[in-house]
């Protein structure tokens, strides 16, 4: 495995495989009464955030705290980058008190691969713009075994803001090294440029038109947040038509249910109910959505085991 987790084309199918292994001897974990294991005493993780979170931060936080690593937060909002100063003195400066690890978010694509090369730190990616977010994509494949059994050969739908999401990008590598059969459903507007040269290579499909991709029954379908804070013009002309032509409906909901009765709802959060996903769909026995949440932690923890305590037992 790589010294850093920067993208998900950074792992092999082993190193997936070694991973989702590992995070679920982690889960073991999450589910006792005394969480707590001493893999990481004495490693220092920080978590650096310059763009919001909820379940990301939190659950590398919890991640770390249960392996007994000293877990520190630090947001981009209260930290000396609001002062002026610059990402690298930043970075250097924290790195300077002696840290194992950086856990990474930034609104620039490319912005942890960049910290990479400044710092001794293992640093790993938790959301860098549109670009990647190897983190969530591995607990989406978590998730989704976890349902299945299985990725390989299944049918995955992913729908929603592809322009703007990271989380498109790594699922893609992820899905595709692990042999899943990926459609990816967005307007015209929201689909990123370039897409069909990479469907070509990298062999997945694409639609405009999320209808015939549920009536394909997809096993998996993955909705995506409309991220209205990286929007700066008019992508689509109101909420009522998006909701209209790709929201998941209570009548799409139901068509999904009746190609595909073992078909799952994953969604990784924050979710604009009503909008992109409606409040039947996201409460619906097939969604999976709070199971992404847990998974995270164990997938995190699995990562922060694989890069900073080295081989040997989880104990
Ligand atoms: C995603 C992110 O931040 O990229 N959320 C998350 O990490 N759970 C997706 C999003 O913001 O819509």
């Amino acid at each position: 495995m790589n010294k850093h987790l920067l993208s998900m084309a950074d792992l092999s199918l082993a190193d997936i495989e070694l991973l989702l292994d590992t995070a679920v001897q982690m889960q073991e974990v999450q589910h006792r009464d005394v969480k707590k294991i001493p893999t990481l005493r004495g490693r220092t993780v920080i978590n650096l955030f310059f763009e919001d979170s909820t379940r990301t931060r939190s659950s590398f936080e919890i991640a770390g705290k249960w392996m007994s690593a000293d877990t520190i937060n630090i947001s981009g909002k209260g930290s000396s980058t609001s002062k002026g100063e610059s990402l690298r003195d930043t970075v250097l400066t924290i790195c300077a008190m002696g840290v194992d690890a950086l856990v990474m978010r930034h609104s620039a694509s490319g912005a942890a691969h960049q910290v990479a090369q400044w710092v001794d730190a293992v640093v790993i990616n938790a959301g860098d713009g549109t670009h990647e977010h190897p983190s969530q994509a591995l607990l989406d494949a978590y998730t989704i075994k976890q349902h299945h059994g299985r990725v390989e050969g299944l049918k995955v739908a992913i729908v929603g803001d592809l322009l703007h999401s990271r989380v498109v990008r790594s699922n893609l590598i992820s899905l595709r090294t692990q042999g899943a059969d990926v459609t990816i459903v967005a307007p015209p507007t929201l689909m990123p440029s370039g897409i069909r040269d990479w469907a070509a290579r990298d062999g997945f499909a694409l639609t405009y038109d999320f209808d015939e991709a549920l009536a394909a029954g997809p096993d998996v379908l993955m909705m995506l947040r409309v991220q209205r804070e990286r929007m700066s013009g008019g992508f689509f002309p109101t909420e009522r038509e998006y909701t209209e032509g790709y929201g998941l409906t209570r009548d799409r909901l139901a068509t999904l249910m009746s190609r595909n009765e073992r078909a799952v709802i994953a969604h990784p959060g924050p979710m604009n109910r009503g909008l992109e996903i409606s409040p039947e769909a996201a409460d619906a026995a097939s969604s999976v959505i709070l199971d992404q949440v847990s998974a995270g932690v164990a997938v995190r923890m699995a990562i922060l085991y694989h890069l900073l305590a080295g081989e040997g037992n989880v104990q």
